[in-house]
């Protein structure tokens, strides 16, 4: 028997273990994903093995719904590679043609992902695509029509605990959400285990502006990782 789905905001809802955007562009997956439909409604697959959103979705023990952006908000993607997560957030911030107006800046250093990426932009309007180092932070911050509701770091740097608070306490709106997903092997430099890469990560964000609100161990999906789930106070 097919699970009842549950909604996780517009555009986004479980069933089960399984996650599905409502897909803004009719008929075309992103990455091979799996399609559906509900009525007149087509669901795309989230596979929370390529996409760290979609494991923290999984693996909070808040409410799901709360570390996703909401139709129309403003979000920052930092690591976007060819797109695979973004094209999710842009199914639920932005639907089919932008009909919410939402705004996604999407920020890659490398050319070759770059390409995909402008790509998936051409068919989904608000989909704003950036070619630059996400630590630089003006090269996008004139494109932001506003500061941010939303913003998700995913890059495989070092010092990404002290990047994320540099780039999310100045581009996040008060009281906006923020996700940092945390490889604890690029955190090379410091010694110790990734239990205390990640115990390293909490003590600067405590010691930010930024309030912790979860810790999201999502090794189950994707190894290494943990997800910092924070509000900008
Ligand atoms: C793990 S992948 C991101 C996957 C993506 N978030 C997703 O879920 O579909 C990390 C990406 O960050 C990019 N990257 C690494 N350093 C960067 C930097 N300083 N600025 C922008 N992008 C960077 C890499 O080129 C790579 O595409």
């Amino acid at each position: 028997m097919p699970r009842k789905p549950v909604s996780l905001g517009w555009g986004v809802r479980r069933e089960g273990r399984t996650l599905w955007s409502r897909n803004s562009t009719r008929g075309k997956s992103v990455g091979g994903e799996r399609r559906k439909r509900d009525g007149k409604i087509e669901w795309r697959r989230w596979d929370p093995f390529r996409s760290k959103v979609a494991a923290a979705l999984l693996m909070t023990s808040q409410k799901a719904s709360e570390l996703l952006p909401g139709p129309g908000d403003t979000c920052l993607y930092l690591g976007a590679s060819s797109g695979t997560t973004v094209s999710h957030i842009h199914d639920m911030v932005c639907g089919s043609n932008n009909h919410h107006n939402g705004q996604i800046i999407a920020v890659e250093i490398s050319p070759r992902m770059m390409r995909d990426l402008s790509s998936l932009a051409e068919d989904r309007s608000g989909l704003i695509p950036i070619l630059n180092d996400a630590r630089e932070t003006q090269s996008y911050a004139p494109v932001m029509r506003e500061k941010a509701h939303w913003i998700h770091q995913d890059l495989s740097i070092a010092d990404q605990a002290e990047n994320f608070i540099s780039i999310a306490t100045s581009t996040l709106k008060n009281g906006g959400i923020g996700l940092l997903s945390l490889k604890a092997a690029s955190e090379r430099q410091f010694e110790g285990d990734d239990q205390s890469r990640f115990s390293r990560a909490e003590k600067l964000i405590e010691e930010s502006e930024l309030e912790l609100i979860e810790k999201i161990d999502i090794s189950q999906y994707q190894e290494q990782h943990m997800v910092f789930f924070v509000r900008l106070l």
